[in-house]
């Protein structure tokens, strides 16, 4: 008979399916599973899920400037007792030091039975903010100054350097940046943000974010933040919306009487790039311990400028002699950081002295 064949077909994937489901069940995936962290906190969770996202349900944010897509490498965290065997999407992130110490990409691990991971301890205090747009102001033709209220909670307590996180409403995009504003200031925090080009956040921001925008932000994150231990002096370097984490760590200087002394190179194109400079000029002029140094790459004949020419790297270069005993603090994009490591080593700045930002 021709219906045999099908029927038995049919039964034979009918099994099939049953055995996997069982044995999916047997092995892991969806049902409960504890998640240990740091050893201390036990948390029970739905399986299933990447680490990144079940932590996230549990109000544990992990950075994830990409949004879980395996580009940012962000989103590290240590897996105690892993196989070390990563996926190809992590590899391109993890060191071969890092892979021995356990270290994942939590948007890239399934949680498929109870897992024991560390956390740096800094990370637990990252938040979710309710907050809403309060001020909108164009600092340039392409960077905007964003300032938002926090609704609930009321404050936020960040170190100057660190960065948050934005989610975009509507297209469920994250994006990270970093905090500009004063960290007394704690009721509201201001972002600068620079139009790319298609880009699917700064689009937003710039072409339809307005005042009364209820946004979700969570943070702080990041190790990129003035070490207030140290009596160094500084070199600070920044280009374009890489002046955001500088300004916050100028006003913590401010704050303590610029007990430093702080040399702040800013690197642009031509004059119509140039933002903030009354604000630098100002400091300059209250305290003698610190010096902007705005450098034009491309100046143009309308710009009447007679300040410094030229790449910022050999701006620096030009304006700096031994650096064996001074700090560094360098936000950008990750091709000027890496030249601007170059110049600082060339003047002997120590490895453990450069602490840098890249805006990937
Ligand atoms: C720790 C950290 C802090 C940051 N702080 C700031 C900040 O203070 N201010 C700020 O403006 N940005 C900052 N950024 C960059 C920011 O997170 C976004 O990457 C950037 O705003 C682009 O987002 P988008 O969604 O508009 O572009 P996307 O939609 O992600 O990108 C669109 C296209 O543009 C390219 N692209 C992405 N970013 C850039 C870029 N920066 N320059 C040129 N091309 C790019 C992409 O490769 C892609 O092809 C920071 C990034 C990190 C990791
Ligand atoms: S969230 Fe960006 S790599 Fe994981």
């Amino acid at each position: 008979m021709n219906w045999v064949l099908p029927v038995v077909l049919v039964s034979v994937l009918i099994v099939i399916s049953l055995v996997l489901i069982l044995v999916e069940k047997l092995l892991g995936g969806g049902g409960e599973k504890v998640i240990t962290i740091n050893d201390e906190t036990k948390i029970p969770v739905k399986g299933d899920d990447t680490v990144l996202n079940t932590l996230s349900s549990e109000k544990i944010f992990i950075p994830s400037a990409c949004g879980g897509k395996a580009t940012c490498g962000l989103c590290k965290f240590k897996l105690v007792g892993g196989d070390g065997h990563l996926k190809p999407t992590e590899e391109p992130f993890i060191s071969e030091e890092e892979r021995e110490e356990g270290v994942r990409l939590s948007c890239q691990v399934k949680v498929k039975s109870d897992m024991k991971i560390l956390l740096p301890k800094g990370l637990l205090n990252a938040k979710e903010y309710k907050t809403v747009v309060s001020y909108v102001k164009d600092l340039t033709y392409d960077i905007k100054l964003v300032r938002f209220k926090l609704i609930e909670p009321k404050e936020i307590d960040f170190k100057p350097g660190q960065y948050v996180q934005i989610q975009v409403p509507g297209i469920e995009v994250i994006r990270a940046y970093s905090i500009a504003s004063d960290p007394k200031q704690k009721n509201e925090i201001e972002l600068i943000i620079r139009l790319v080009p298609n880009g699917q956040a700064t689009t937003f921001v710039h072409k339809a974010m307005e005042v009364g925008d209820k946004i979700i932000i969570t943070g702080p994150y990041g190790d990129f933040f003035l070490r207030e231990d140290s009596n160094k002096d500084m070199i600070c370097i920044a280009g374009g919306s890489g002046k955001a984490p500088i300004r916050s760590i100028l006003y913590a200087l401010q704050a303590k009487g610029m007990h430093r002394k702080v040399k702040y190179f800013f690197g642009a194109r031509s004059k119509k790039d140039l933002y903030y400079t009354e604000e630098f000029r100002a400091l300059e002029k209250e305290f003698p311990n610190f010096e902007y140094i705005p450098a034009l790459s491309e100046p143009l004949p309308e710009d009447e400028w007679d300040g410094d020419v030229g790449l910022i790297t050999d701006v620096v270069d030009r304006h700096t002699k031994d650096l064996s005993d001074v700090e560094g603090y360098l936000c950008g994009s990750p091709g000027m950081i890496k030249a601007c490591i170059n110049v600082l080593k060339k003047h002997d700045m120590k490895d453990d002295n450069i602490l840098f930002d890249n805006f990937s």
